[in-house]
């Protein structure tokens, strides 16, 4: 696989504007594409181990084909071998080599973050680069905890932002950390970080964010243990320097993407669905658990274990009787990327929906809260934001409109269209070209379960 080639720019290639407008009641089975957290660790943990891991289930979104480059570049050998299955033959942890180009993760926080981690615990250079969205993320919360591991910071945009340049040291310094955000991103890139590190790392987190990596580090062989700190928190520990076994990697369906069809089948009149194979970790299921509380069918089928994950068949029926609640701050790692669907959702509900605590979202691939909340107003739903918490004043009903304005970010395209599929009037959303981050396939598995969506394209809509 060759090297990434720098597109800071943005995405290639020009907007696409799209349409989403009054649906039949939604119906079918349908499988979203593979987790992309787990897909990224997938890559990541190939890459770390000696020998060849193979992955089934990978998401061929652009985020994690951007790692999969960077992997690659950085001396494992990566290969796909069909849709979704692919081999890595890693290099050991500690066998990275340098990169001769900078690596550039796209739109992706997770693909960067991850890797400076990797990268912190070989004595290589590399340069991280990304497309706008990207380079105005806030970097300086994974740079604290690998310059206090002896990371040096060669070169960096202001504020710790990408392009930057890290060296990693001869002998990496196992810390102590605690974080001061629920992000599994932080946590994920110290303990990469302390695979390198004799002795060993120790990472507290106050609320626990998802635990994908530690459930992956136990699984090709690290020795990790994890235990309650305080109330809602975790303190994980890892022994640095272990040889990671390759182990194959099944990866469960996205919940984050699967979020939009259950969406959308709550809030089209008629709708009765099943998504196959979500995976239901209880660190991910913070907007399931919500919409069952405003009301919403929605049932486990088929609950089972696979891969090391807990994954389900979901049936998503429309009822019509969704009420407002208010979803408390502790549970926002759980449900952090479902923000957006949750408020387009709780506009189609009775009464007010308030969502306390959501200050991380303006850091994500766009301000997230004022991306939300402009994208409500243009479609005409009542809302304001109180410190950072966002109350929705929910109809039943949505007047629709736009264009709204997606700023790179794929969850506010998704989460408008859906919005679009009930609403009296279309719902236009400005730019469609990022749902394939994450989810290139959202488009035609919509209308295949009866979604009304068209894309402007330079020829017309399609
Ligand atoms: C992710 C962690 C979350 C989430 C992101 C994926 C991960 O970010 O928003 O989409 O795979 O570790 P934070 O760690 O910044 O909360």
């Amino acid at each position: 696989m060759e090297a990434a080639t720098t597109d800071a720019g943005g995405h290639a290639g020009a907007p696409m504007p799209a349409r989403a407008g009054l649906s039949p009641a939604l119906k079918g089975t349908v499988r979203v594409p593979g987790d992309k957290s787990v897909s990224h660790r997938s890559l990541i943990f190939g890459t770390l181990a000696v020998g060849e891991t193979r992955i089934s289930g990978l998401l061929e979104g652009e985020d994690v084909l951007n790692t999969a480059k960077a992997c690659a570049a950085l001396g494992a050998t990566v290969e796909r071998l069909g849709e979704g299955e692919w081999r890595v033959e890693g290099v050991g942890v500690g066998g990275l080599t340098q990169p001769d180009a900078p690596l550039d993760f796209g739109n992706a926080g997770t693909g960067s973050r991850l890797m400076m981690g990797v990268v912190a615990g070989n004595p290589i250079t590399a340069t991280f680069d990304g497309d706008a969205s990207l380079r105005r993320r806030p970097m300086r919360r994974i740079l604290d905890p690998l310059e206090q591991m002896g990371v040096e910071v060669m070169d960096a945009a202001e504020g710790g932002r990408l392009p930057l340049t890290l060296k990693g040291p001869r002998d990496l310094v196992p810390i102590t950390y605690e974080s001061p955000v629920a992000s599994a991103q932080i946590k994920s890139a110290v303990l990469l970080a302390g695979l390198g590190a004799p002795g060993e790392t120790v990472l507290i987190e106050r609320e626990a964010s998802r635990d994908h990596t530690e459930r992956m580090l136990t699984h090709f062989g690290a020795e990790v243990t994890v235990e309650p700190y305080g109330t809602h928190g975790r303190k994980v520990t890892l022994k640095g320097r272990p040889e990671l076994k390759p182990r194959p990697i099944a990866v469960p369906a996205d919940p984050s993407s699967a979020a939009f069809p259950v969406a959308a089948a709550l809030i089209v009149p008629g709708s009765d669905i099943v998504i196959e194979g979500v995976m239901v970790n209880p660190l991910r299921t913070g907007l399931f658990i919500t919409l069952k509380q405003m009301g919403a069918s929605i049932d486990y089928l088929n609950e089972r274990v696979e891969g090391g994950e807990d994954v389900a068949d979901l049936r998503v029926r429309h009822t019509g009787r969704l009420t407002g609640v208010e979803v408390p701050a502790e549970r926002a790692p759980s449900m952090i990327d479902e923000y957006p669907i949750l408020a387009v959702i709780a506009a189609y509900a009775q009464g007010t929906t308030r969502m306390n605590g959501l200050s991380e979202l303006r850091v994500k691939e766009s301000d997230r809260l004022a991306a939300v909340a402009d994208g409500l107003a243009a479609i005409g739903v009542a809302h304001r934001i109180e410190g950072d918490d966002l109350l929705v004043e929910g109809k039943g009903s949505v007047s629709g409109g736009g264009p709204v304005a997606t700023h790179m970010d794929h969850r506010i395209a998704m989460s408008f269209l859906v919005a679009g599929l009930a609403a009296a009037n279309a719902v236009e959303v400005d730019d469609v070209a990022f749902i394939a981050t994450s989810f290139p396939s959202f488009l035609p598995l919509m209308k295949r379960l009866g979604a009304v969506i068209e894309v402007d394209t330079a020829g017309g809509a399609r």
